[in-house]
Protein backbone atom coordinates (compact mmCIF):
# COMPACT_ATOMS: atom_id res chain seq x y z
CA UNK A 1 0.00 0.00 0.00
CA UNK A 2 1.48 3.43 -0.95
CA UNK A 3 1.52 6.09 1.93
CA UNK A 4 -1.72 8.78 0.93
CA UNK A 5 -0.65 11.17 3.82
CA UNK A 6 2.26 11.94 5.38
CA UNK A 7 2.35 14.08 8.37
CA UNK A 8 6.31 14.53 9.50
CA UNK A 9 7.46 16.00 12.79
CA UNK A 10 4.53 18.99 12.94
CA UNK A 11 5.27 21.35 15.12
CA UNK A 12 2.43 23.51 15.97
CA UNK A 13 0.88 26.63 18.18
CA UNK A 14 -1.30 29.00 19.19
CA UNK A 15 0.19 31.84 19.89
CA UNK A 16 2.94 31.46 22.11
CA UNK A 17 1.08 28.27 23.30
CA UNK A 18 2.61 25.49 21.81
CA UNK A 19 0.04 22.74 20.51
CA UNK A 20 1.88 20.20 19.11
CA UNK A 21 5.49 18.76 19.67
CA UNK A 22 6.44 16.53 16.70
CA UNK A 23 3.49 14.68 15.57
CA UNK A 24 4.21 11.92 12.85
CA UNK A 25 2.14 9.66 11.90
CA UNK A 26 1.09 8.24 7.81
CA UNK A 27 -2.22 6.79 6.23
CA UNK A 28 -1.91 4.16 3.31
CA UNK A 29 -4.32 4.42 0.54
CA UNK A 30 -7.89 1.95 2.11
CA UNK A 31 -6.35 2.57 5.31
CA UNK A 32 -8.35 3.91 8.60
CA UNK A 33 -5.95 5.55 11.60
CA UNK A 34 -7.71 7.17 14.43
CA UNK A 35 -6.08 9.89 16.10
CA UNK A 36 -6.57 8.82 20.45
CA UNK A 37 -6.39 10.81 23.85
CA UNK A 38 -8.02 12.67 26.30
CA UNK A 39 -9.66 15.84 25.35
CA UNK A 40 -7.07 18.64 25.24
CA UNK A 41 -4.01 16.42 23.64
CA UNK A 42 -3.62 18.07 20.26
CA UNK A 43 -6.14 15.74 18.31
CA UNK A 44 -8.24 19.05 16.38
CA UNK A 45 -5.18 20.71 16.02
CA UNK A 46 -3.41 18.18 14.14
CA UNK A 47 -6.80 18.14 12.36
CA UNK A 48 -6.32 21.93 11.44
CA UNK A 49 -2.95 21.27 10.31
CA UNK A 50 -3.78 18.75 8.15
CA UNK A 51 -6.50 21.15 6.67
CA UNK A 52 -4.46 24.39 6.23
CA UNK A 53 -5.96 25.75 9.44
CA UNK A 54 -3.27 26.22 11.37
CA UNK A 55 0.24 27.12 9.97
CA UNK A 56 2.34 24.57 10.59
CA UNK A 57 5.71 26.11 12.64
CA UNK A 58 7.99 23.20 11.83
CA UNK A 59 7.62 19.93 9.75
CA UNK A 60 5.74 18.91 6.71
CA UNK A 61 2.28 17.11 5.24
CA UNK A 62 2.72 15.57 2.48
CA UNK A 63 -1.02 13.89 0.66
CA UNK A 64 -0.75 12.13 -2.53
CA UNK A 65 2.84 12.82 -2.91
CA UNK A 66 2.33 17.02 -2.73
CA UNK A 67 3.58 19.10 0.06
CA UNK A 68 0.42 20.75 1.64
CA UNK A 69 2.60 23.21 3.56
CA UNK A 70 1.08 27.40 2.51
CA UNK A 71 -1.88 26.15 0.29
CA UNK A 72 -4.90 27.35 1.23
CA UNK A 73 -8.42 25.19 2.51
CA UNK A 74 -10.00 25.58 0.35
CA UNK A 75 -7.10 24.96 -2.18
CA UNK A 76 -6.47 21.43 0.57
CA UNK A 77 -10.30 20.59 -0.19
CA UNK A 78 -9.60 20.44 -4.04
CA UNK A 79 -6.46 17.71 -3.71
CA UNK A 80 -9.29 15.11 -2.10
CA UNK A 81 -9.49 15.64 1.82
CA UNK A 82 -12.59 15.73 3.21
CA UNK A 83 -13.92 17.41 6.61
CA UNK A 84 -16.38 16.49 8.97
CA UNK A 85 -15.55 18.73 11.36
CA UNK A 86 -16.10 19.29 15.47
CA UNK A 87 -19.14 20.04 15.97
CA UNK A 88 -20.50 19.11 12.47
CA UNK A 89 -21.26 22.83 11.35
CA UNK A 90 -23.95 21.65 8.81
CA UNK A 91 -25.49 25.35 7.88
CA UNK A 92 -28.53 25.54 10.44
CA UNK A 93 -30.05 27.89 7.90
CA UNK A 94 -29.72 26.28 5.03
CA UNK A 95 -32.02 22.98 4.05
CA UNK A 96 -30.28 19.05 4.05
CA UNK A 97 -30.63 19.54 0.48
CA UNK A 98 -29.06 22.65 -0.26
CA UNK A 99 -25.90 21.58 2.16
CA UNK A 100 -25.39 19.13 0.31
CA UNK A 101 -24.78 20.23 -3.02
CA UNK A 102 -22.83 23.60 -1.87
CA UNK A 103 -20.48 21.25 -1.37
CA UNK A 104 -20.51 18.70 -4.28
CA UNK A 105 -17.36 18.57 -6.72
CA UNK A 106 -16.70 15.84 -9.26
CA UNK A 107 -14.68 12.42 -8.92
CA UNK A 108 -10.81 13.42 -9.78
CA UNK A 109 -8.99 11.16 -12.10
CA UNK A 110 -7.17 9.85 -9.42
CA UNK A 111 -10.12 8.01 -7.58
CA UNK A 112 -11.02 5.71 -10.07
CA UNK A 113 -11.03 2.94 -7.88
CA UNK A 114 -13.82 4.75 -5.57
CA UNK A 115 -17.54 4.88 -6.67
CA UNK A 116 -18.03 8.72 -6.94
CA UNK A 117 -20.76 10.49 -4.73
CA UNK A 118 -23.43 12.50 -5.87
CA UNK A 119 -26.88 13.32 -3.82
CA UNK A 120 -28.89 10.20 -5.27
CA UNK A 121 -25.98 8.36 -3.87
CA UNK A 122 -26.05 9.97 -0.31
CA UNK A 123 -29.44 9.88 -0.20
CA UNK A 124 -29.19 5.80 -0.87
CA UNK A 125 -26.14 5.71 1.94
CA UNK A 126 -28.19 8.00 4.22
CA UNK A 127 -32.33 7.44 3.73
CA UNK A 128 -32.72 9.05 6.54
CA UNK A 129 -31.69 12.31 4.74
CA UNK A 130 -33.54 12.09 2.26
CA UNK A 131 -37.01 11.97 4.60
CA UNK A 132 -35.52 15.18 5.77
CA UNK A 133 -34.22 17.21 2.27
CA UNK A 134 -36.62 20.11 2.50
CA UNK A 135 -35.57 20.65 6.05
CA UNK A 136 -33.07 23.34 7.59
CA UNK A 137 -30.26 22.10 9.29
CA UNK A 138 -31.07 23.50 12.53
CA UNK A 139 -34.16 21.06 12.40
CA UNK A 140 -32.43 18.40 12.33
CA UNK A 141 -31.52 16.51 15.59
CA UNK A 142 -27.77 15.52 16.16
CA UNK A 143 -27.89 12.77 14.40
CA UNK A 144 -29.16 13.46 11.23
CA UNK A 145 -26.72 16.71 11.61
CA UNK A 146 -23.69 13.87 11.75
CA UNK A 147 -25.25 12.10 8.53
CA UNK A 148 -25.11 15.64 7.00
CA UNK A 149 -21.97 16.64 7.62
CA UNK A 150 -21.18 12.74 6.67
CA UNK A 151 -22.75 13.52 3.60
CA UNK A 152 -21.51 16.72 2.96
CA UNK A 153 -17.90 15.88 3.02
CA UNK A 154 -19.11 12.96 0.53
CA UNK A 155 -20.25 15.09 -2.27
CA UNK A 156 -16.83 16.51 -2.45
CA UNK A 157 -15.68 12.94 -3.41
CA UNK A 158 -12.62 12.90 -1.06
CA UNK A 159 -9.56 10.45 -1.27
CA UNK A 160 -9.29 10.69 3.00
CA UNK A 161 -11.98 11.30 5.04
CA UNK A 162 -11.68 12.79 8.34
CA UNK A 163 -14.05 12.82 10.70
CA UNK A 164 -13.45 15.07 14.42
CA UNK A 165 -15.39 13.26 16.79
CA UNK A 166 -17.25 10.88 14.95
CA UNK A 167 -20.37 9.93 17.15
CA UNK A 168 -19.42 12.20 20.18
CA UNK A 169 -23.07 13.40 21.66
CA UNK A 170 -24.87 11.01 19.81
CA UNK A 171 -27.49 8.12 21.33
CA UNK A 172 -26.03 4.39 20.85
CA UNK A 173 -28.46 3.68 18.55
CA UNK A 174 -27.34 6.52 15.96
CA UNK A 175 -23.94 5.85 17.10
CA UNK A 176 -24.18 2.20 15.80
CA UNK A 177 -25.49 3.67 12.38
CA UNK A 178 -22.79 5.94 12.18
CA UNK A 179 -20.31 3.19 13.01
CA UNK A 180 -21.64 0.50 10.27
CA UNK A 181 -21.53 3.87 7.53
CA UNK A 182 -18.23 4.37 8.72
CA UNK A 183 -17.36 0.47 7.84
CA UNK A 184 -19.19 0.76 4.67
CA UNK A 185 -16.67 3.21 3.26
CA UNK A 186 -13.73 1.96 4.75
CA UNK A 187 -15.13 -1.91 3.05
CA UNK A 188 -15.22 0.08 -0.50
CA UNK A 189 -11.55 1.82 -0.18
CA UNK A 190 -11.84 4.99 1.31
CA UNK A 191 -9.13 6.11 3.47
CA UNK A 192 -10.22 7.43 6.96
CA UNK A 193 -9.02 9.51 9.99
CA UNK A 194 -11.26 8.97 12.57
CA UNK A 195 -11.40 10.60 16.15
CA UNK A 196 -13.36 9.29 18.98
CA UNK A 197 -13.56 8.33 22.49
CA UNK A 198 -15.45 5.02 21.62
CA UNK A 199 -11.96 2.66 21.56
CA UNK A 200 -14.08 -0.31 21.11
CA UNK A 201 -15.75 0.41 18.22
CA UNK A 202 -12.73 2.09 16.70
CA UNK A 203 -10.76 -1.12 17.59
CA UNK A 204 -13.17 -2.75 15.78
CA UNK A 205 -12.75 -1.10 11.88
CA UNK A 206 -9.43 1.06 12.46
CA UNK A 207 -6.35 -0.46 11.22
CA UNK A 208 -3.71 1.62 12.68
CA UNK A 209 -4.07 3.83 16.05
CA UNK A 210 -2.11 7.32 16.93
CA UNK A 211 -1.78 8.11 20.55
CA UNK A 212 -1.66 11.60 20.90
CA UNK A 213 -0.52 12.79 24.67
CA UNK A 214 0.28 16.51 25.47
CA UNK A 215 0.65 17.12 21.50
CA UNK A 216 3.02 13.93 21.09
CA UNK A 217 2.79 10.58 19.90
CA UNK A 218 3.32 8.42 22.60
CA UNK A 219 2.23 5.69 20.96
CA UNK A 220 0.79 4.35 17.76
CA UNK A 221 0.00 0.83 16.46
CA UNK A 222 -2.16 -1.45 14.81
CA UNK A 223 -5.42 -2.63 16.03
CA UNK A 224 -4.17 -5.92 17.26
CA UNK A 225 -1.65 -4.14 19.29
CA UNK A 226 -3.75 -2.07 20.77
CA UNK A 227 -5.63 -4.75 22.13
CA UNK A 228 -2.18 -6.78 23.01
CA UNK A 229 -1.50 -3.41 25.34
CA UNK A 230 -4.87 -2.65 26.65
CA UNK A 231 -2.54 -0.38 29.45
CA UNK A 232 -2.29 2.36 26.78
CA UNK A 233 -5.86 2.76 26.38
CA UNK A 234 -6.08 2.64 30.29
CA UNK A 235 -3.23 5.58 30.87
CA UNK A 236 -3.94 7.71 27.71
CA UNK A 237 -7.52 7.91 27.51
CA UNK A 238 -8.37 7.00 31.23
CA UNK A 239 -10.77 4.10 30.20
CA UNK A 240 -10.32 0.67 30.27
N1 LIG B 1 -8.24 28.10 19.35
C1 LIG B 1 -7.36 27.81 20.31
N2 LIG B 1 -6.65 28.77 20.93
C2 LIG B 1 -5.74 28.49 21.88
N3 LIG B 1 -5.48 27.24 22.33
C3 LIG B 1 -6.17 26.23 21.76
C4 LIG B 1 -7.15 26.46 20.73
N4 LIG B 1 -7.66 25.26 20.36
C5 LIG B 1 -7.04 24.34 21.12
N5 LIG B 1 -6.14 24.91 21.96
C6 LIG B 1 -5.26 24.21 22.92
O1 LIG B 1 -4.46 23.28 22.19
C7 LIG B 1 -4.34 22.07 22.91
C8 LIG B 1 -4.86 20.93 22.03
O2 LIG B 1 -6.25 21.10 21.80
P1 LIG B 1 -7.09 20.24 20.77
O3 LIG B 1 -6.22 19.91 19.62
O4 LIG B 1 -8.34 20.98 20.49
O5 LIG B 1 -7.39 18.94 21.62
P2 LIG B 1 -8.30 17.66 21.31
O6 LIG B 1 -7.36 16.51 21.37
O7 LIG B 1 -9.30 17.61 22.43
O8 LIG B 1 -8.95 17.84 20.00
C9 LIG B 1 -5.12 22.24 24.21
O9 LIG B 1 -4.20 22.62 25.20
C10 LIG B 1 -6.07 23.36 23.88
O10 LIG B 1 -6.39 24.09 25.05
MG1 LIG C 1 -11.02 18.04 19.55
Amino acid sequence: MTNLLQVRDVHASYGHAQALFGVSFDVRAGEVVTLLGRNGMGRSTTVKCLFGMLPLKAGAISFGGKPLASLASHHIARLGLGLVPEGRQVFANLSVEENLVATARAPRHTQRSLQPWDLERVYRFFPRLKERRGNHGWQLSGGEQQMLAIGRALMTNPLLLVLDEATEGLAPIIRAEIWAALAALKAEGLSQIVIDKNVGALLKFADRHVVLEKGKVVWQGSSEALRAEPHIVQQYMGVS
